[in-house]
């Protein structure tokens, strides 16, 4: 029988001339699999530049609500921003598309599933050790690590094969697409110093002038509202990548530190996904007790590093998980922001479980807080640092 691999699919030009490249070279059956995760485009065209590749079956599954519920929930719940600044964007969805190859490979008899990442990203990691994780047994194939074909090769082997793509010789940048954001490198912003030209960004141009205010409700972490709207995650995710894209927020520009040893200049747009964490996060502030705030901020560093790194499907991010779902049980209320051009910033929040306690807090006469115990507290708190002041610091020096 022969060999059967399901392949990772874009309907890009690399996956596009993966298809046919296996089939020839290595002589296997090729079943494609291409993953909507909000990132738009014609599936139907998808599936046909599948076929007249040369795919015996080319699979599309809509995975937008199980990306989100799945995938975006748990890192938005632990305000995952890998070098405290990218929300892991594509990261979060390489393994929701592991999770559907390793179905595919199932149900259509695979022995090996197929990516067309090169040897120099991240994206190939993500897709190794979750196959890895989710089946063990299966066989994984790098077509692109492996073919040393340039862009140019490529596109001359799409035409040889009447390989019907739509990309151009003059490409000039590798972007990647979810609801939770959008990845755009290469060309001239391969130099760090060269400033984003303006054509690169899509959900973030700014369109609206007046200035308004979005109200989001959480629900033990999720956000379930916007202004009192309730809507499916996946829904409101989108419609903030909308609303806060027009104000010309949410971009980012970082060199960021690789799995795989290399420094390399991104550039990303998510303003629903930033301006969603910068909700959650204030709202936690509200309701998490201090120590556990604390703790929690320490493993959110660490459960970025995991999912940047290909860790999805691993035994410390499942018990990282569990503390963070753990941590969100009363982390249920509103949070205001305020919209205006170029800037998004939280304005008020509110909780039932609230630990802000205005008696405590104000100093007007409502206040509830015994000022005796401070005198106390203080005068102990700094005992063991006044011991040391009167005898080691006063010997200095001698
Ligand atoms: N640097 C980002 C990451 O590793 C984005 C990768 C985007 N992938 C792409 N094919 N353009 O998560």
């Amino acid at each position: 029988m022969t060999k059967r691999v399901v392949l990772a699919y874009s309907g890009g030009l690399d996956t596009s001339v993966a298809v046919r490249w296996m089939i020839e070279e290595w002589g296997v059956e090729v079943v494609t699999v291409a993953c909507d995760v909000g990132q738009g485009g014609d599936f139907d065209a998808i599936c046909e530049r599948a076929r007249a590749a040369g795919a015996v079956e080319a699979v599309v599954a809509d995975v937008r609500a199980e990306f989100a519920n799945d995938f975006v929930v748990p890192a938005l719940r632990a305000n995952a921003l890998y070098e405290g600044r990218y929300p892991l964007v594509s990261a979060l969805s390489r393994p929701v598309i592991v999770r559907h190859l390793v179905e595919a490979a199932r149900t259509y008899g695979a022995t090996a599933v197929a990516h067309g990442c090169t040897g120099k990203g991240n994206d190939q990691v993500r897709f190794e050790v979750g196959i890895r994780a989710l089946a063990p047994d299966l066989e994984v194939l790098a077509p692109v690590r492996v073919w040393g074909m340039t862009r140019e090769d490529c596109i001359e082997y799409a035409a040889t094969h009447a390989i019907p793509i739509t990309s151009s010789k003059d490409k000039l940048y590798s972007i990647d697409d979810n609801l939770w954001g959008r990845a755009i490198e290469c060309g001239e912003m391969e130099d760090p110093w060269a400033e984003p030209p303006v054509g690169v960004w899509s959900l973030t141009v700014p369109t609206a002038t007046e200035p308004t205010e979005v109200t989001i409700a959480f629900d033990r972490g999720v956000p379930v509202a916007m202004d009192g709207v309730a809507m499916e995650l996946h829904e409101l995710v989108a419609q903030m990548n909308t609303l806060v894209g027009s104000y010309g927020w949410g971009r980012l520009d970082m060199v960021e530190n690789r799995r795989v040893g290399i420094k390399s200049r991104e550039t990303y747009e998510a303003p629903g996904a930033l301006a969603l964490i910068a909700a959650h996060q204030d709202l936690e502030s509200l309701c998490l007790e201090r120590d556990l705030a604390h703790e929690k901020q320490r493993l959110e560093l660490r459960y970025a590093d995991l999912v940047y790194d290909g860790q999805w499907f691993s035994p410390l991010k499942e018990a990282l998980d569990a503390f963070i779902e753990s941590s969100q049980e009363f982390v249920t209320g509103e949070v205001r922001l305020r919209l205006a051009p170029g800037t998004c910033h939280v304005t008020g929040r509110r909780s039932p479980y609230s630990l802000y306690d205005y008696g405590l807090a104000t100093y007007d006469a409502a206040d509830s807080f015994n000022h005796a115990d401070a005198e106390g507290f203080v005068r102990l708190w700094g005992l063991g640092i006044q011991t040391w002041a009167a005898n080691q610091a006063t010997q200095r020096g001698d």
